[in-house]
């Protein structure tokens, strides 16, 4: 069915509510999940502007509301609402994000004041957001030149996490907080058991879409477009993943009829890829049922559900539970982690952490690479992975267990791989990781 464009009020409230349920403490993705079809695009442009925006967004609406709105989805929209009205209100000439939503002001003023309307429990809140719009629209300026010394205005992140990379990464803070704020690409990795690289570029060139190769496997897309809608996705031909995230299966170097253990393995991007690399025993293990779902729904697209692979929804910590006893010749442990390497691509990650939640996860890291360990075979592999930049669950991590298993060697990996900007590595920006390879002494 096709629909009409919706209006800029509805939008700007359905953004404001998913902003709202991330300061809430819900993932943006969870918080878009019911967004109506003809409103999706509109909100989640406008949310993910919100979020690479939000240390901007608070610090300017601090200055304007003296006390916070009772409804937060109000405070979502007067932060959304204020970081438009900037971008409108740039002379010309000024550097303006490209990416940034334009809108005139009088627009803005307008349907931010509608998008109150559209909602009984907001009307009451007409007067207060044309009050704050209008005032930043006369004040501008001088609010300008009041956030310039904050520093969660200035790299849109949170102020522990900006003090976190600078004391990790004394000359690469202020790189590594850029890239968190540009949008990063669309990569593919091709899956070679049933296309060719070369094969794929055809396809997509034919319908006029320009990729560029990276890494052994993957492709580039210049300008990204919806994935179901691209050359070749229903039958199976590629997978979106990182750049980054294609250096992992690769390096556990597997052989046909290994058995091998991908223990955090949802929603499935590295499980498709070791089975692309080789014909192996593989046990698939996910704590999360329904996402562990999503694994079989991937390998089932990409013709890989082949026998041999046993798909288990169990914590990797009560290997007593799923583990047979006859170890394994390989072992990737994707651990789940802060994500603070991939808050290009979830800008909302880096608003949803507290500081304490990196000791959470590097615990529970231990806990998981310690039952693992158990499970691989002498002269077998374990593959540490994070896609974080947070030391305490990289190298850190990684050197602790290597303290812990005598019986550990440390052999050759990339170890930490920062998040790029275009051009300095790749053809395009990757995310961050961490990659740390052990074998067990024979
Ligand atoms: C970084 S993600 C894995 C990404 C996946 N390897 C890929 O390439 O698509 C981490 C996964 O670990 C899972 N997880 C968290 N705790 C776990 C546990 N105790 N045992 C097994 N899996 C766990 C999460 O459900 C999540 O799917």
């Amino acid at each position: 069915m096709n629909h009409a464009a919706p209006a800029l009020s509805q939008s700007l409230l359905s953004a404001a509510r998913a902003v709202a349920a991330v300061e809430g403490g819900q993932s943006l993705t969870e918080a878009l999940a019911d967004t109506p079809a003809h409103l999706r695009p509109s909100t989640q442009a406008l949310a993910f502007y919100a979020m690479r925006h939000w240390g901007e967004a608070i610090a300017i609406r601090r200055l304007l509301v003296q006390r916070e709105p009772s409804s937060p989805v109000i405070g979502a929209l007067l932060g959304l609402s204020l970081l438009l009205l900037n971008v409108a209100m740039q002379a010309e000439g000024d550097t303006r994000d490209p990416a940034a939503p334009l809108y005139t002001a009088h627009t803005l003023v307008d349907q931010s004041v509608q998008a109150t309307q559209l909602q009984r429990a907001l009307e009451n809140y007409k007067g207060l957001v044309n009050a704050v719009l209008r005032r930043f629209q006369r004040e501008r300026d001088q609010v300008l030149v009041q956030i310039e010394d904050d520093i969660e205005a200035r790299w849109n992140h949170p102020a522990w996490w900006i003090r976190a990379l600078q004391k990790a990464y004394p000359d690469q803070w202020q790189g590594l907080l850029q890239a968190a704020n540009q949008h990063p690409p669309l990569t593919l990795r091709v899956n070679t058991r049933v296309s060719t690289r070369e094969a794929v570029q055809e396809a997509f060139a034919a319908q006029g879409l320009a990729v560029t190769p990276v890494g052994p496997a993957g492709l580039v897309l210049q300008v990204p477009r919806p994935i179901a809608s691209l050359p070749g996705y229903d039958q199976g031909w590629w997978s979106v993943q990182d750049a980054g995230a294609q250096m992992a299966a690769p390096l556990l170097n597997i052989a046909p009829g290994m058995r091998v253990l991908d223990a955090c393995a949802a929603p499935g991007g590295k499980t498709a890829h070791l089975l692309e690399l080789a014909d192996i025993e593989l046990t698939v293990l996910d704590i999360d049922a329904d996402r562990l779902a999503r694994v079989e729904q991937n390998l089932k697209r990409l013709k890989l559900m082949r026998p041999g692979v046993r798909l288990v929804a169990e914590s990797a910590i009560r290997s007593h539970l799923w583990w047979d006893g006859v170890p394994f010749d390989a072992v990737l442990a994707d651990v789940p982690c802060t994500a603070s390497g991939i808050v290009g691509r979830h800008p909302d990650i880096r608003w949803l952490r507290r500081p304490d939640d990196i000791a959470q996860t590097v615990k529970l890291q231990r806990e998981i690479l310690d039952s693992l360990w158990s499970t691989v075979a002498p002269g077998g592999k374990l593959l540490l992975v994070t896609c974080s930049i947070f030391p305490e669950e990289c190298e850190m991590q990684a050197q602790a267990f290597l303290a812990r298993h005598n019986q550990a060697e440390r052999l050759d990996a990339p170890g930490q791989l920062l998040p790029c900007v275009p051009g300095t590595e790749f053809p395009a920006g990757h995310d961050g990781f961490f990659f740390a390879l052990f074998t067990r002494r024979i």
